[in-house]
Formats: structure tokens, sequence, C-alpha cells
């Protein structure tokens, strides 16, 4: 969680905003009456990264003293003027709001425009020297764009110089070898996944892609776009990434009519979950809408796109697993990563707000993707009030995950998994959906 300071002498609103700002954009506020106990603070702590403050606390004109001291300092962060002034109107990075109201909408995405910039600069400064990249991604390259480390005994040793070419037999050896991740230099980075989401762009244009490439291109893709979306946000990169990606889920979820296939190649290329269940649930909800009485051809696509986005905040296997309270309050994670799956819906929703060409309803279902109206937490019971496709999304994605469960030896036991589906699905949209799941049985196998 990044840190920040309020100086405000107005009890109610320092609390309104630090809420907000915890749950918005991540960042606790440290409260502040006064300039002079700001500025105090501001020399004992280096990682601060913005300053909400009142124009003037009393007689002193708080925000002047404390925006001179930030400025003299250069101290690059965003500032939030609460209350007018002129003298720094101009000022790129100070928003002077007159008045706050109660549509905080406005400040929130000022400030997180201004934080992703941060946010990547300070991604870069704290990079390691090397960076860690996964063996599968090697499969997509025909050479190293950089030279290529290998950690053997607490040393990174140069296993491919830069130029070298990488044969698909040298990457299946390190499969086989169950190698699991090879090294750049940091300073390589950006070039080298430039490099590799380029190639891997080109195999998922390509009208003679196999469909075990496709799924292996598509989840490198389907990594940088949110590794960019998370970070920078919503740019001409992000969107391009982001768009192949979703498309190559639909031809995946079109092509699909065995999902026992689909399982073992995305096994055979060692996807992760968070790939893994997106692509299922794509699968399986694209299905699932065609068996609904009521499902479009629109909608087959809108749950392609919800599956992409709706756990796009999430950085880890585990925060994705998660899909109770009760397993949110147990789980091992930090604080900081528990709150993010507990918010992540509608974060998710707002990060997808200035989207282009957003299918119709799809920010209202990767909101309520959990049952909660609001995206905060996950429903405990079913939810009547939620619009259908987020119910169906809910059934599709708790599937998937009993197929994902199943142990790759063990018979699926499609039957006993219905069952269960219809007895914890039992009301209206939610039992349609488990109903048109049944209905696929002979159609989409599902196990072997
Ligand atoms: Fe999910
Ligand atoms: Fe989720």
């Amino acid at each position: 969680m990044g840190k920040g300071i309020i100086i405000d002498d107005n009890h109610n609103r320092r609390k309104m905003l630090a809420l907000n700002f915890e749950l918005y954009l991540d960042v606790k506020l440290e409260s502040m009456t006064n300039s002079d106990s700001a500025i105090e603070y501001l020399k004992a702590h280096d990682d601060i990264q913005l300053i909400v403050c009142k124009n003037n606390v009393g007689d002193e004109s708080t925000i002047l003293k404390t925006f001179y001291y930030v400025k003299s300092n250069n101290l690059e962060f965003p500032i939030l003027c609460l209350g007018s002034c002129t003298k720094l109107s101009g000022e790129e990075n100070v928003k002077v709001v007159e008045d706050l109201g109660t549509d905080l909408k406005p400040i929130i995405s000022w400030m997180a425009k201004k934080l992703a910039v941060t946010a990547e600069m300070m991604a870069w400064k704290d990079t390691e020297e090397y960076y860690p990249i996964s063996i599968r991604n090697f499969s997509l390259l025909a050479e190293a764009p950089c030279d290529i480390f290998s950690l053997i005994d607490q040393k990174y040793e140069v296993l491919i110089k830069k130029g070298a070419p990488i044969s698909k037999d040298t990457v299946n050896q390190w499969i086989f070898d169950k190698k699991k991740e090879l090294f750049v230099k940091s300073l390589d980075r950006l070039k080298f996944v430039n490099n590799l989401t380029l190639n891997a762009s080109k195999i998922l244009n390509a009208k003679t892609t196999q469909r075990g490439e496709r799924i292996n291109a598509t989840q490198t893709v389907f990594e940088e776009s949110r590794n960019v979306l998370t970070k920078i946000g919503l740019n001409e990169k992000s969107i391009k990434l982001a768009d192949s990606a979703i498309n190559s889920m639909i031809t995946i979820a079109k092509g699909t009519n065995e999902l026992a296939e689909l399982l073992a190649l995305l096994e055979s290329s060692g996807s992760s979950y968070l790939y893994k269940h997106s692509v299922l649930s794509a699968t399986l909800g694209h299905h699932c809408v065609s068996s609904l009485p009521w499902g479009s051809s629109a909608q087959k696509e809108a749950i392609c796109f919800v599956a992409f986005f709706h756990d796009i905040v999430l950085t880890q296997d585990a925060q994705a697993k998660i899909n109770s309270n009760r397993a949110l309050k147990e789980s091992s994670l930090s604080d900081g990563d528990k709150k993010i799956v507990e918010t992540h819906a509608f974060k998710a929703s707002q990060l997808i707000q200035d989207y282009p060409a957003v299918p119709f309803g799809t920010p209202e279902i990767i909101l309520q993707h959990h049952g909660m109206a609001n995206g905060i937490g996950f429903s405990p019971e079913l939810n009547s009030r939620i619009t259908p496709l987020a119910a169906v999304f809910q059934v599709v994605e708790y599937f998937v995950d009993l197929i994902i469960a199943t142990p790759a030896d063990a018979k699926f036991d499609f039957e006993a998994n219905i069952s269960l589906l219809h007895s914890k699905y039992n009301k209206g949209h939610y039992q349609e959906a488990a109903s048109a799941i049944e209905s696929l049985q002979n159609t989409l196998k599902f196990r072997k």
C-alpha cells in the first residue's frame, strides 16, 4: 500500500478522503493539521507519494507553505488542494478543487493517473538486477534478443548469448528438466518483453497457427497486457495487447469442442491458474450462453471479454482462487493483498471505464462477478438483484474450478459435479446457467 499525507482541520472530511484513497488508490493517508508537522513528516519519510492539503488552516496559508517546500526539494508528487488557490491553478502537479462536493470520481481518477506514472517509474527503480522469465516464453523466440542467464549455485551465468538461436528442442529439454525460469538483465527486460510480445502477436494473427501455439502465445500477450494495464493503465499499447488477447480467447472458445483437450493443452504449456481459469471460463461461458434460451451472440463475446478482465487487478494465483469472504479471511495473504482481493471486482470495472468499444453490459458483469452489487467482497448467498450474465459467469467459474481441481489422472465425475452445481445454484439465472452447462454434457467433452 502506498503512503500519502492529508493536511486538513476538518475531521470528517479527512476521514472521508482517507477512506476513499485507501479503497480506490490503495494509498494510506497520514493525518496532519498544519504545514509544519507535514514538512517535519516529509523530512523523516522518503516514501510519500501524494499530498492532500487544505488551502488555508486558520490564518496559515497551508497549501502555499507545503507546495513551496515540495517544489524546493524537487519532490515530484501530486498535490490535491482543497479550496481555491489562484497562485497554483497553472501548476501541472497540483489539482485545485474549489468545492469538494460528494462526487470524488474526478479527483480519484486525476490522482490515479498521476500515480500510475509514478508507479511506472518506481517499478523501474525497484527492479532487481536480473528479471525472471518463465521458460514457456522461450518457445516463442527464434533467437535471443539479449543475453539470457541461468541461476546456478546462487550465481547468474550466461546461458545463451545475444543473437544466438533458440531451438524448440532446447526449450522442450528445459521443460522436461523442470526448469522453471531463466533471467535477463533488468535493463534488457523491456527489449526482451517487447520482442516476445511482438512474436506472440504475430502467432495470434497468423492463419496457420496451431491451437497449442495459440494457447501458449495468448498467455504471453495476456500476461503482458495485464502487466501494462495494472502498472500504467489504459494506453495505446495496453489496449492493443488486451484486444489481441481477448480476440484470441474468443478464437480459442469458438474452436473448442472438447474441454478436456483444451485443459490438456493448457497443462502442457505450464499455464498459470489465472490464465487457465480465464481461458476455460471464456470457453465454457461461450458455450453456456449458446445453450441459454435467452443467450445471444453478442453475449457470447461479452463473456469472453469478462473472462479476460474480471480478475485483471489480481497478480497472484493465490488471490484469484479465493471466492468467499471466509476463504479471504482465512487465507495467508498479507493485509494489503487481502484488500486487493476484496476490492478487485470494483477496481476492474473502474479500470475498463475508458476502454474503447466495451461490449454492452460488461462493466456491470465484471463489477458483480462475485455476486456483490457494489463489487466489494463476496456475496454469501445467491443475489437476485445482479445482472443475469453476472450470475451466469459465477456459475461458469465455479464449474471451471471443479474441472481444474480434478487431478489429471482422475476421472471427472460429471454427474456428481453437476448435482453439486445444481444444489448450490438453485434459483433464477443461476439455475438456468447450471442447466445450460448440464445440457453440454454430450457436446462439450469435459474430462477424460
Ligand atoms: Fe476469477
Ligand atoms: Fe474474481
